[in-house]
């Protein structure tokens, strides 16, 4: 997806590789806008705008202001994640999906654990649409480890656990999924390059843990394969969250590689 203009300025110097390689880190960062209510997510665009292209907005801003707080995002251009990781009947989850896919966001996550049937229904609803957006079945959430895990019913590694759910959405024709940092590797070559996978966990070195449970640095988790990473608290919590936000991009630019030309 295109960086907007304003990012990438018609009359920049000759850009270097390290420049290049803030720009590819910068469409690979999504910010999660985990916050209460659209005063205060506001707030936090303004201080990132210049700074991050992808927003993330999950159930907790969702519900309190509603498709409205997703204007502002789109009408500056940015490109929005739509987190609502939707579990239902499969037909209730496709209209849920095609709602979504209408209020002009390019990523929107359902549970994988809904199962096949739901998973097809998702993808169905999004079939014959102009511009659709990525489909992402979440696997396991980050925050369980296997004692979590062991706790619903399931006698397996949360590992083993996100690649069954994963060849399952495979088969049910998804080819995004969301999975913690540990797990992204396995799934990359499970899905090959065609797979895309967003990576939340994700805490630089010496960043607080929080609940989250199964994490990596953003430099580890692109180079085990991820295609997006997911930061919400390093970023938003932090005394001066652009500064954070670079720091991580500058992170993430050391890890990208590009093609060298033969
Ligand atoms: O603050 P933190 O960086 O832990 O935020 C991670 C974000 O990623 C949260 O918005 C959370 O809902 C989301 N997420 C996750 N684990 C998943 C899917 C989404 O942590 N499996």
């Amino acid at each position: 997806m295109p960086i907007p203009e304003r990012l990438n300025p018609p009359f920049a110097p000759a850009r270097s590789r390290t420049a290049d390689r803030l720009d590819e880190a910068r469409k690979r960062l999504i910010v999660a806008l985990d916050v209460p209510d659209a005063a205060s997510a506001a707030a936090l665009v303004d201080r990132l705008e210049n700074t991050c292209q992808w927003f993330k907005v999950g159930l907790e801003l969702f519900v309190a202001a509603g498709p409205a707080v997703l204007e502002p995002l789109l009408s500056r251009g940015h490109s929005v994640f739509l987190d609502l990781k939707f579990n239902d009947i499969p037909n209730t989850v496709a209209g849920a999906v095609r709602s979504a896919a209408g209020l002009g966001v390019r990523m929107l996550t359902v549970h994988a654990s809904g199962g096949p049937a739901m998973l097809a229904a998702a993808r169905a609803a999004l079939e014959g649409l102009p511009d659709p957006p990525e489909l992402l079945a979440v696997t396991v959430l980050t925050s369980m480890d296997a004692a979590q895990v062991n706790a619903i019913g399931l006698k397996r590694e949360p590992a083993s656990q996100v690649e069954l759910l994963a060849k399952m959405g495979l088969e049910a024709g998804v080819h995004g999924f969301v999975c913690s940092p540990q797990e992204v590797g396995r799934l990359r070559a499970l899905t090959g390059q065609e797979g895309v996978l967003v990576i939340p966990g994700i805490r630089p070195a010496g960043a607080a843990v929080g609940d989250q449970k199964r994490i990596a640095t953003p430099a580890e988790a692109l180079r085990m394969g991820a295609s997006y990473l997911v930061v919400g608290r390093p970023i938003t919590q932090a005394p001066d969250p652009a500064e954070a936000a670079e720091a991580i991009l500058r992170e993430m630019a050391e890890a990208i590689e590009f093609p060298t030309a033969k």
